[in-house]
């Protein structure tokens, strides 16, 4: 078998792989430590490099953002401890970029230098490296289930106020049992489901169903306002 056929990739919809680690904040129990909470676990290629300190520091400066929708951050490499410990201290004591200075990285970075965790989460794509995790980020949800899976190469950063976007769209789709259409933020409208029978479906297109609107048969919307949408999030 090829090397890549044989590289596990975990999906959407399954159960987030199960690996113990050392971090910045000590040893971690992954998923069963984050348990109850959101968690996006992310990688990035390496430490002391300028492209990944842009994002830590963007990260690090959302943190209590992401904190306000029960959402926990935990990021990796396949750099070891001291070396961790040494670039996030540069980034704190040195380093002043778009506004944001004095920064401290307070939520737990995994040493992964056996590339382990990197592997069993298809981090290590050969395409673009061998020897560096690419940026690839999971949101993983109260239950330890994988949501969303994105992946950026190593020469792009990543857009912080998606990957923020996305832990609210998939916490408001979940409450109110709906799904989010393209660019969706809270206030926009929201896609009802399909309706189930014929009946509810004429209902709706003839305009019956209170608060819905039909563009055709298979695609309704209905607003939620954006106080009610984060009043769901935020009380998660
Ligand atoms: C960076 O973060 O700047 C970077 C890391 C690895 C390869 C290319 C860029």
């Amino acid at each position: 078998m090829e090397e890549n056929q044989a590289m596990s990739m975990p999906r959407i919809g399954e159960s987030a792989p199960e690996f113990k680690a050392v971090t910045t904040q000590g040893n971690i129990n992954f998923p069963a430590d984050f348990k109850g909470s959101w968690v996006i676990l992310f990688s990035h290629p390496a430490d002391f490099t300028p492209v990944c300190t842009s994002e830590f520091m963007t990260f690090a400066s959302m943190e209590s953002k992401f904190a306000e929708v029960n959402c926990k951050l935990v990021g990796l490499s396949v750099d070891g401890l001291y070396s961790h410990i040494a670039w996030l201290r540069t980034i704190k004591e040195k380093i002043s970029y778009k506004g944001m200075k004095d920064v401290e990285v307070k939520f737990p970075l995994i040493e992964d230098i056996t590339m382990e965790v990197a592997k069993k989460y298809g981090m290590i794509q050969p395409g673009e490296s061998n020897t560096k995790a690419v940026r690839a980020v999971f949101f993983i949800d109260p239950k330890g289930i994988i949501r969303t899976i994105i992946y950026y190469p190593l020469s792009l950063g990543r857009n912080f106020d998606e990957l923020y976007r996305v832990v609210v769209a998939l916490q408001a789709a979940d409450s109110f049992g709906v799904a989010m259409p393209a660019d969706w933020r809270p206030g926009d409208d929201v896609i009802v489901p399909t309706a189930g029978s014929c009946g509810v479906a004429k209902e709706r297109m003839d305009g019956k169903e209170e608060g819905v609107t039909c563009h055709d048969w298979f695609f309704c919307t209905k607003k939620i306002a954006e106080d009610k949408v984060w009043a769901a999030v935020k009380k998660k």
